[in-house]
């Protein structure tokens, strides 16, 4: 089975990026991490990341077009894009929304909102990179 684990704006940094709440796996190491997991769980998994919005959702609606699962940690366009809203909402295979911190837990109120969520099988949240992993078993256990 084919899986696509999509990150959206500043996770490229990861391992530079806040290492307080985000860890000091780079972005790199995790990608390579859940290629190895999802082999481990029979999966093909392909990760990718994008500062641009317009690419996630050309990522989103091939996903869509192709029915291939996905993992989604879309950054802080989890909390207000109203675009990857409706792109999400077209997914024809099962998505999980995935967030190293957990969003809920944190000071700043526009975190507490999610346009993934209402599409979502499945949140894992405030695990770190391992979240990743328990994202991709999820969609092999369905
Ligand atoms: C994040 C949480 C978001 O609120 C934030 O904007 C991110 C990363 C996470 O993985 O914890 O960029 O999605």
């Amino acid at each position: 089975m084919k899986v696509l684990v999509l990150n959206g704006p500043n996770l490229g940094r990861l391992g530079r990026r806040q290492p307080e709440i985000y860890g000091t796996t780079t972005f790199a190491e995790l990608a390579e991490r859940c290629v190895q997991w999802g082999a481990e769980l029979g999966q093909e998994v392909e990760v990718r990341q994008t500062n641009h919005e317009g690419d996630l959702l050309d990522w989103l609606n091939s996903a869509a077009d192709e029915g291939t699962p996905v993992v989604l940690n879309a950054g802080a366009w989890t909390h207000y894009s109203w675009a990857l809203y409706d792109a999400c909402a077209q997914l024809t295979a099962p998505l999980v929304e995935v967030h190293l911190s957990d969003p809920a837990q944190r000071p700043e109120e526009f975190r507490h909102t999610s346009v993934i969520t209402p599409h979502a099988l499945a949140v894992v949240a405030g695990e770190g990179i391992d979240g990743y992993r328990r994202a991709l078993g999820l969609l092999t256990a369905r």
